[in-house]
């Protein structure tokens, strides 16, 4: 499984990154607003800045939401860095521009994903990654995990399809496992989800005690 940051905070993607087990980003506007980053010279320099820090995918999202417009600003995004990823909304010009930019040999992600027809649908037109948002489904008591199922099984049952899922809107480190445990080709989620894999007390109780003996043998003060 790979390991997306789900943030467009700089300072987080360095920590991830150097952390050794980051694969890529994703971002989306309600991310990059929260950076204060706006207007277009700004939020193109941010992308860079991102991919000098990465060499996994990157995603970049576009703001147009016709055909014409998405693929105008997403091959203005794809020449900013060989690894930018062009993130297009689930709507009818977004599958368009999906087939369009596949075509070109740019990669894409489709996001705002919450059933299995618009995960096949964004598959048919050619989308390098789908996007299923799991948690914001179990905001609204609606099992994310099972459309992720769900896209899973109907993806193995073609295996021409490239298409990866990319879980998203992950809150939690269970849900990072539960994704796993279904076959999620990729997860991003925050970075506190991921850290949060570390964790077990036994773990920390052991590594205490495997010091304090080491340095009882040894003579030294515990
Ligand atoms: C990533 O591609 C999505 O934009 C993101 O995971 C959405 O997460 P949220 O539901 O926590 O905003």
């Amino acid at each position: 499984m790979k390991f997306f940051i789900d943030t467009a905070n700089l300072d987080q993607i360095r920590e991830a990154h150097d952390f050794g087990v980051l694969d890529g980003v994703t971002t989306n506007p309600s991310l990059m607003a929260k950076e204060g980053i706006s207007g277009q010279t700004n939020i193109q320099q941010h992308y860079v800045d991102i991919c000098n820090i990465v060499d996994g995918d990157v995603s970049a999202e576009v703001i147009a939401t016709d055909f014409d417009g998405i693929v105008h600003e997403g091959e203005r995004l794809a020449g900013l860095a060989p690894n930018i990823v062009v993130k297009v909304p689930m709507i009818k010009d977004g599958v368009k521009a999906l087939k369009h930019f596949s075509d070109k040999g740019i990669k894409t992600n489709c996001t705002l994903i919450f059933s299995a027809g618009q995960a096949l649908l964004a598959a048919k037109a050619g989308a390098t990654y789908v996007s299923p948002f799991i948690g914001r489904l179990d905001d609204i008591s609606t099992d994310g995990l099972s459309l992720i199922s769900e896209i899973r099984t109907i993806f193995d049952n073609y295996k021409g399809l490239k298409t990866e899922i990319l879980a998203a809107s992950i809150r939690h480190t269970m849900h990072i496992i539960d994704c796993a445990k279904i076959g999620a080709d990729v997860m991003t989620g925050p970075l506190a989800s991921i850290t949060g894999l570390l964790k077990h007390p036994l773990t920390d109780i052991g590594l205490k005690q495997f010091l304090a003996d080491h340095a009882k043998a040894s003579g030294q003060p515990v």
